[in-house]
């Protein structure tokens, strides 16, 4: 038997695809306000009340009930297993999906969410630090010196490592297991030549900058100094939750703040991003010390269609801007457009949004260098077109960079234009693409008449929902509840069928406090569960909002009266058979009611 999908994978899976792309083209949408309503696929209704929710990554039928993330509407509509649902979802975008032994993908798994809570936690030190420090004022007059208001830092999370070896290994380092999950969330060194204390902080008097998923987890820090030491940053080692090629600084809180914007600002610092916040430019981004990377892109433009980079003017920048080109030509799909903005020697986004004023700024990303001019500038730079051997040289060089571009007008434009530029038409461009388009998906399908469930699930008669299982629905509706309600250790000596499911749910959204119900959705996926989690979203009644966490209460503790009236009958039963049995003790063995 393969192995289960780790929820990891899963939880990565849905950070990167857009329910719209996954919903669109089956689905007849109509954009209303921040979200698209359509014919719900999964009844027949002449009005629309099915929606998707860009925002929360869900979609809901007012109609029917139907509701779930892009996972579990694929599974709905396509009538697939989770399993096949996920490996579909994963080939839209070109992952493949990995399998563990159970044993140790829930191990990881649980290891994973120990250390996205450490980092939050710092996190929360960290900030607190800036707060509250005997020495805080000097991490409070650098970033007033740089410009950043209380407010910014807030935003940002932005926070103070004090001066010292230890102030984190105190905190959070009481034991060994302890010290071992901070080494691997990277906020330790260890040295051991040093017998005594062979551990120590990995950041300590710098302004911390935690890295936030597109989620707004918290997955790693960049710490930078006060003055003018080096290295003027630390940034966190890579560790099982932070892989630094694939994130984006700022993008959390950008998306916080705007939320369809037109376009992204790429830029090289953690300043950069701030210095542009702070003045009202919400949509930038950096890499973290890498190179733009291909999986940075595919975020980005699936967010928006015009991309800006930021480079410095001088050489170096100019081949860092060509190093970019080649991410982006295989992603150039008609409708995208990526530009590069070319800072004055010595500028970098922070000073020259400073110097020139938020206005200004913008205006010279709107006139920045597109994509086209500088991909032919530059390549016409190395050649003479002058000559005739100039012109084939173009050419020569120039195709395969073409070839990477995928179908369309954009790709047939560009080959014009070398045509142009060498007077020499090249083959048909859009024949020999090296991505071969898939198959279009129907721009509209039918809205089904059943549920569309597999015969057998659907024909099995509708019942009445368990305690538990009300109480699983109400809490992947709102996992907040779980911070609301103490569950006592002995809901799980209660027998229902579902029990097994509830406790699941529960531990998971305990262990990722901050889920909303698409995340816990695809955690439960990730278990042995998710079958039942399907059924679930299959007999949904339209729960209101209001009044849940009442409700969760409510059942919980009627289940736990009916538990206690139960246990009190039992023990009384068993002291009568006790006497019982010392009465006559022949008798002994034999349950009293059986
Ligand atoms: P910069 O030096 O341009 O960063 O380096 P910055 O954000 O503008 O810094 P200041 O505060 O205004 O001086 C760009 C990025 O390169 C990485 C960081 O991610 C930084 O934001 N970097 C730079 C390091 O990782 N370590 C370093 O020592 C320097
Ligand atoms: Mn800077």
């Amino acid at each position: 038997m393969p192995g289960l999908i780790p929820s990891r994978f899963i939880d990565d899976l849905l950070s990167r695809v857009d329910i719209l792309d996954v919903v669109e083209p089956r689905v007849k949408l109509r954009k209303t306000g921040k979200n698209y309503s359509g014919l719900c696929p999964f009844h027949q209704e002449k009005s629309p009340s099915f929606t998707v929710q860009p925002e929360k990554q869900f979609y809901y039928c007012f109609g029917c009930g139907a509701g779930g993330n892009a996972l579990g509407f694929l599974m709905n509509f396509e009538n697939l297993d989770f399993v096949d649902a996920v490996e579909m979802l994963a080939k839209s975008i070109g992952l493949d999906v990995p399998r563990e032994d159970s044993g140790h993908g829930k191990q990881a798994d649980n290891r994973y969410a120990a250390l996205l809570k450490l980092l939050e936690d710092i996190s929360n030190f960290y900030q607190l630090q800036l707060r509250q420090h005997p020495q805080r004022q000097r991490a409070v007059d650098y970033l007033k010196k740089r410009g950043l208001s209380g407010e910014i830092a807030r935003d940002f999370g932005i926070g103070y490592a004090p001066a010292g070896w230890d102030n984190v290994l105190k905190a959070f380092g009481s034991d060994k297991e302890k010290q071992k999950l901070l080494m691997e969330a990277g906020m330790l060194i260890e040295n051991p030549d040093n017998q005594r204390n062979p551990l120590y902080d990995r950041f300590r008097d710098r302004i911390m900058y935690p890295i936030r998923d597109s989620r707004g987890r918290v997955i790693g820090f960049g710490g930078r100094v006060l003055g003018d030491d080096k290295p003027k940053y630390l940034n966190s080692p890579e560790t099982p939750v932070f892989r630094k090629g694939e994130e984006l600084y700022g993008l959390y809180e950008a998306r916080k703040k705007v939320r369809n914007p037109d376009r992204f600002l790429v830029v090289e610092g953690y300043m950069d991003v701030i210095a542009l916040a702070q003045n009202g430019i919400h949509y930038s981004v950096a890499t973290l010390g890498t190179a733009t990377s291909a999986s940075h892109l595919r975020v980005l433009y699936k967010l928006v269609p015009e991309v800006v980079f930021c480079f410095d003017g001088d050489n170096a920048g100019r081949e860092a801007a060509w190093r970019a080109v080649q991410q982006i030509l295989p992603l150039m799909e008609d409708g995208r457009s990526a530009r590069f903005l070319f800072l004055p020697e010595g500028q970098d986004p922070d000073t020259q949004v400073r110097s020139i004023g938020a206005a200004a700024f913008e205006a010279s990303l709107g006139k920045a260098t597109r994509l086209a001019d500088f991909f032919f500038d530059t390549l016409c730079a190395r050649t003479d077109l002058t000559s005739l051997e100039g012109k084939a040289q173009l050419s020569k060089m120039a195709q395969p960079f073409l070839e990477k571009l995928p179908k369309g007008i954009y790709r047939q434009l560009m080959f014009d234009q070398l045509g142009q530029l060498t007077g020499v038409r090249v083959g048909s461009p859009n024949q020999n693409s090296s991505q071969p388009a898939p198959p279009a998906p129907p721009a509209y399908a039918p809205p089904r008449q059943s549920f569309g469930r597999p015969p057998a699930r659907n024909s099995r008669p509708r019942v009445e929902w368990s305690p538990c299982m009300r109480m699983v629905n109400l809490l992947i509706r709102k996992p907040d509840i779980i911070a609301e309600v103490a569950i006592p250790d002995e809901l799980g000596e209660i027998r229902d069928p579902d029990m097994d499911l509830l406790l699941k749910v529960i531990e998971l959204a305990k262990a990722w406090p901050s889920s909303n119900t698409g995340e816990l959705m695809s955690r439960i996926y990730a278990t042995s569960y998710g079958s039942q989690l399907t059924e679930l979203f299959g007999k949904e009644h339209i729960t209101p909002t209001e009044g849940m966490l009442e409700e969760f209460k409510d059942i919980l503790q009627r289940l736990l009266e009916q538990y206690h009236t139960l246990k009190a009958r039992r023990s009384m039963l068993e002291s009568l058979r006790q006497r019982h049995t010392e009465d006559d003790p022949g008798a002994s063995g034999q349950p009293p009611d059986a």
